[in-house]
């Protein structure tokens, strides 16, 4: 093998699209896949790379310093691809510390494994870290996030992100650690746990149950296929420039209320079910806590620099995600029975 890179939270929703597109393109390049398998990691999401020659599974928790150190000993990566991360905002307004300790400690400590492991010499190097434009706060009805604009997180997961993506930089300023930062909109696609929004909803309509729309439904989101996302994180990781951040999101914003619409929709079709019966289960419900407002991602940089861009519409992504999920009624069942049960009771007072 030419190479070895670490991806770090690759049985989640993103990390395991990015797990699959390297093990597939890179088969010189041996994928280290660490993860804690928390109630968001799932190795059902790679079962059909897991036999191959360059991919090897590995259950850890990135808090675990010693653990962390001694992993970087064992395989002397090239270069890490961080994803692992608590994810989810309510859960971070319910529980806060969890997403300090995963999100901020387990960064710094990857960071320090890494710089030890390399000691002096970064040449051919690479630490890559994925965050979220939910760092920048929330827009009015008009502009976009610039890798420009101020940070200004407002809920603790967006806070602890932000932390994370300050002590990566640092460690680019103080130590001249080679790094890369994206900050991407919000994904969907297959595998997504269904506590967030999108899958969420289509579980509900296969099971007839209320969709909780938070608030008054007109917060609004820029949706990107999640294989789209891992296609830029390709891009970025063996192109982008160290010290650098790339935004990228779809060009693709939508009111909560609308996406709901249209994902109904799109249900009744694939369901063969009248049009209009699964609009019937929206419900409004309380809001969530700090909730912000808009974010939508000026991602001239990437397409401009790096010649990266969606390569689907939201529409071909949205029917492709919903036919997903209604063919892997397993994944689903096996997903949202034990725990999640009782995190929805808690979340929804169902
Ligand atoms: P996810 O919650 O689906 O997956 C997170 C993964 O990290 C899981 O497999 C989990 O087991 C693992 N993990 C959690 N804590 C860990 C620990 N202490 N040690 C090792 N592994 C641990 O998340 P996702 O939606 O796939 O997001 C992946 C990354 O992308 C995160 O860093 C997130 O902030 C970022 N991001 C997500 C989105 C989005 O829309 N989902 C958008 C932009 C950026
Ligand atoms: O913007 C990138 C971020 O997108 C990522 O960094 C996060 O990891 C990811 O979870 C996502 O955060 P959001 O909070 O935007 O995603 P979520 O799917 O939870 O919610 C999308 C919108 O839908 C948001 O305005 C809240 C609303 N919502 C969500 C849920 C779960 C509802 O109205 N009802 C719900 O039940």
């Amino acid at each position: 093998m030419k190479q070895t890179v670490l991806i770090t939270g690759g049985a989640g929703f993103i990390g395991s699209h990015v797990v699959r597109l390297f093990v597939e393109k890179y088969q010189d390049i041996h994928i280290i896949n660490l993860d804690k398998l928390t109630y968001a990691g799932n190795l059902e999401n790679l079962k059909d790379i897991d036999n191959c020659a360059n991919y090897t599974f590995v259950k850890g928790d990135i808090v675990d310093r010693s653990f962390v150190e001694n992993l970087f000993e064992q395989y002397q990566f090239d270069g890490v691809i961080h994803l692992a991360a608590e994810s989810h905002v309510d859960r971070s307004i319910s529980n806060p510390l969890e997403f300090v300790e995963t999100n901020i400690i387990g960064t710094v400590n990857l960071l320090n494994a890494a710089k030890k492991s390399w000691g002096d010499d970064f040449s051919n190097k690479r630490f890559y870290h994925v965050s979220t434009d939910e760092v920048y706060g929330t827009l009015g009805a008009t502009g976009l996030f610039t890798e420009e604009t101020a940070y200004d997180p407002r809920s603790p997961y967006s806070a602890s992100k932000a932390s994370s993506d300050h002590l990566v930089r640092a460690y680019f300023h103080t130590y001249q650690l080679p790094v890369v930062i994206s900050n991407c909109s919000n994904n969907y696609g297959s595998h997504q746990f269904p506590e967030k929004l999108i899958p969420l909803c289509i579980n509900n309509i296969k099971e007839g149950k209320p969709l909780p729309i938070y608030g008054d439904g007109k917060y609004t989101r820029d949706w990107l296929w999640v294989n789209d996302h891992a296609r830029a994180i390709d891009t970025i990781y063996f192109n982008g420039v160290l010290g650098q951040t790339y935004n990228i999101g779809g060009h693709n914003e939508w009111k909560n209320i609308d996406l709901v619409h249209l994902l109904c929709d799109l249900m009744d079709i694939e369901l063969g079910k009248t049009e209009g019966t699964s609009r019937q289960l929206i419900t409004f419900v309380t809001d969530r806590q700090g909730h912000d407002r808009r974010y939508a991602i000026d991602a001239a940089k990437i397409e401009a620099v790096l010649g990266w861009k969606p390569s689907v519409t939201f529409q071909e992504g949205l029917k492709n995600t919903v036919q997903w999920y209604l063919a892997n009624h397993e994944w689903l069942k096996n997903v949202t029975s034990g725990n999640y049960q009782k995190y929805y009771q808690d979340q929804y007072n169902d």
